[in-house]
């Protein structure tokens, strides 16, 4: 072992989430803030872990990601941390190794677990002990969906109003523990996206003739999701989950060029969800910038649901999930070496 990798590590693990109201669109792409507010679940299943080592040795950041180095990932990485060099007042540079327990980029949010894991690691390390608020703050830097990650459970993203995007950060609404759904995600393309979500969202903020039809309508859906989650009322979250997520991907659809973000498999198993919900069992879908069908169910739903999306010609693989918890860091005194 080389004498940088004895030096004390902030070891923090994310868990993924995804939205039952979705985020598509930005106010601002330079400071990521979001046109629509959004509700999202936190998996348990899902997450990233990332060792943070500050290293006066170094010159500039080192990061790696499942122990290879990725020169855009690592840009924003370094963009990231310039913050907290700032915020602490240390020019100092860092080690850092991310692994995910799950593919990266497929439509899977690694990007959320991703830049929530980096922000709580980076906090811990620079010595900062932010309060969570201004931890989601930095993370919605390094991507949108991730201001959702550093809570668990059920959790509301705010559009914010001001320019600084100070209020554009992400707050809890209900433990994971007061509604324990479950999730079964249909893995169908575990290829990364043809078009991620900021160009995604820049193209269709700039081109689709419905873009300000669906931010008017967002508080619409967004009262509707709080409401049912307040009153547990499963039908209400089904409804309002799918509608936002088909408006979603017909806005997305609607930009020219096109963004077609559904495969053959996503589709069949958009209708056998339905047909699931038909017969008695409670399930609703929602689908994110990639071609997998998150199925979300009541527990007593889920091996029902599993069956049925593993029938699904061009389902490669099913993920289960319960709902889990918010970021949380330790620190150790060295790193481990990746997986
Ligand atoms: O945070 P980003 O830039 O990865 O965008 C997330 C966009 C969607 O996953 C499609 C919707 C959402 O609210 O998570």
């Amino acid at each position: 072992m080389n004498e940088s990798e004895a030096r004390p590590c902030a070891r923090a693990t994310a868990r993924a989430n995804f939205a039952l109201v979705k985020y598509w669109g930005k106010r601002d792409a330079a400071l990521n803030l979001p046109d629509v507010g959004s509700i999202s679940i936190t998996l348990d299943a899902l997450w990233t872990e990332t060792q943070l080592a500050l290293d006066p040795s170094l010159e500039r950041d080192r990061f790696e990601l499942s122990g290879r180095h990725d020169a855009r990932a690592s840009a924003r990485v370094s963009a990231l941390l310039d913050r907290f060099r700032a915020l602490s007042r240390r020019q100092v540079f860092a080690r850092v190794t991310s692994a995910n327990n799950f593919p990266t980029g497929a439509g899977l949010a690694s990007s959320a677990s991703g830049f929530a894991a980096l922000v709580t690691a980076a906090d811990r390390a620079f010595g900062l002990d932010l309060p969570p608020e201004r931890r989601s703050e930095l993370a919605r830097l390094g991507s949108g969906s991730a201001a959702r990650s550093i809570f668990g459970g059920f959790v509301e993203m705010h559009r914010g109003e001001r320019v600084d995007g100070r209020d554009a950060i992400a707050e809890p609404l209900m433990d994971a523990a007061r509604w324990p759904l479950q999730v079964v995600i249909a893995v169908s393309d575990r290829s990364q996206k043809a078009v991620g979500s900021t160009e995604g969202m820049v193209r269709t903020a700039e081109t689709s003739p419905f873009y300000a039809g669906w931010v008017g309508n967002q508080p619409n859906d967004l009262e509707a999701a709080r409401r049912a989650i307040q009153g547990r009322d499963f039908e209400a979250l089904a409804r309002v989950s799918e509608a936002s997520a088909l408006t979603m991907h017909g806005l997305a659809m609607s930009a020219r060029p096109g963004l077609l973000y559904f495969n053959a498999a996503t589709v069949e198993c958009l209708h056998r969800v339905r047909q699931l919900r038909a017969a008695g069992h409670a399930v609703f879908f929602t689908v994110d910038a990639g071609p997998q069908v998150k199925a979300v169910c009541l527990p007593e739903a889920s091996d029902a649901v599993a069956e049925a999306l593993a029938d699904v010609p061009g389902v490669r693989e099913l993920v289960r999930s319960g709902l889990g918890a918010g970021a949380d860091c330790g620190v150790f005194d060295r790193m481990d070496r990746p997986a």
